[in-house]
């Protein structure tokens, strides 16, 4: 096992990857070494025969406050255009195929609200503590929360809170379906994701890459054309065992004991 500086890696469940973000000294701020060890741990789980769902969490007290504010103010536009500062974060959503969880508790503010909007399933505590503060910063959302926030709330809150720098509670996040559950304390926020997480690694896992897949593609295109990529992926699953598996199980009422082929 690799070891690392500002992750935790764990498999606290069968077929559940655990990443949990910890540089508690600068409340899990994004500097470049955290998000190098983040991208190489989502890879060993993308690679990882045993993981089939990953949760990504901080601390009760800090999901992430953010890109390292420190690491940043000295760059120059040219620094960060040659060396595509950010662009390195996406490997979230493009190196990993399983589904990922994040499980927000205390703050996750700039960069730390846009990583939580890149999971694939969001679950926060009530008190969790979201925004997008760049304002205040002189500069605005760099990692897609100008995107993806917007996608989630709605163009006029996003403006609001983009534009003001305002934070939003875990309890408005789950209103406004940012969440998909809001949790009364962390141990039972980690509890949900984990049991979310263990429920999706139990299914077929042709079918879960399937579902992520076509899900995200509704994010990129057109009603009609993504209707029709959900068609074609769903067609092309009449070829996997699994689906014979599954529906044949299902007859015979038993159990279906997937390959995963
Ligand atoms: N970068 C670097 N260091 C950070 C940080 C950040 N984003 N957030 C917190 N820290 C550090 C603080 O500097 C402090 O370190 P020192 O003890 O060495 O001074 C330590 O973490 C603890 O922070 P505070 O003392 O400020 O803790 P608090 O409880 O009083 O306040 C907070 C918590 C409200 C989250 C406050 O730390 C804060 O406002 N942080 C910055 C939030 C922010 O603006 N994030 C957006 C960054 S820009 C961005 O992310 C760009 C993008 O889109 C990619």
């Amino acid at each position: 096992r690799r070891s690392y500086e500002y992750i935790e890696v764990s498999e606290p469940r069968p077929g559940v990857g655990q990443v949990t973000l910890n540089r508690p000294k600068a409340l899990n701020a994004l500097c470049s070494p955290l998000i190098a060890e983040l991208n190489t741990a989502l890879r060993a789980f993308q690679a990882s025969p045993t993981v089939a769902a990953v949760v990504l969490t901080g601390s009760e007290k800090a999901f992430a406050a953010g890109a390292d504010i420190k690491e940043m103010a000295p760059l120059t536009f040219s620094e960060a255009y040659t060396g595509a500062f950010i662009e390195s974060w996406s490997d979230l959503t493009t190196a990993l195929k399983k589904p990922l969880i994040a499980a927000v508790s205390g703050h996750a503010l700039g960069g730390g609200c846009e990583l939580a909007l890149m999971a694939d399933v969001l679950y926060c505590t009530a008190t969790a503590n979201f925004g997008q503060p760049e304002i205040k910063l002189g500069t605005i959302p760099g990692a897609g929360g100008s995107q993806r926030l917007t996608r989630a709330v709605g163009k006029s809150r996003a403006m609001e809170l983009i534009l003001t720098g305002r934070s939003f509670s875990g309890e408005e996040a789950g209103r406004w379906g940012v969440a998909a559950r809001v949790f009364p304390t962390y141990e039972a926020l980690m509890e949900g994701a984990l049991d979310t997480a263990e429920t999706i690694a139990g299914y077929s896992r042709v079918a879960v890459q399937a579902a992520k897949e076509v899900v995200n593609k509704s994010q990129d295109l057109a009603l009609r054309d993504g209707v029709e990529y959900e068609r074609r992926v769903f067609h092309s699953l009449f070829g996997s065992q699994d689906q014979k598996i599954g529906m044949k199980a299902f007859a015979e009422k038993k159990k279906p004991e997937w390959s995963h082929q």
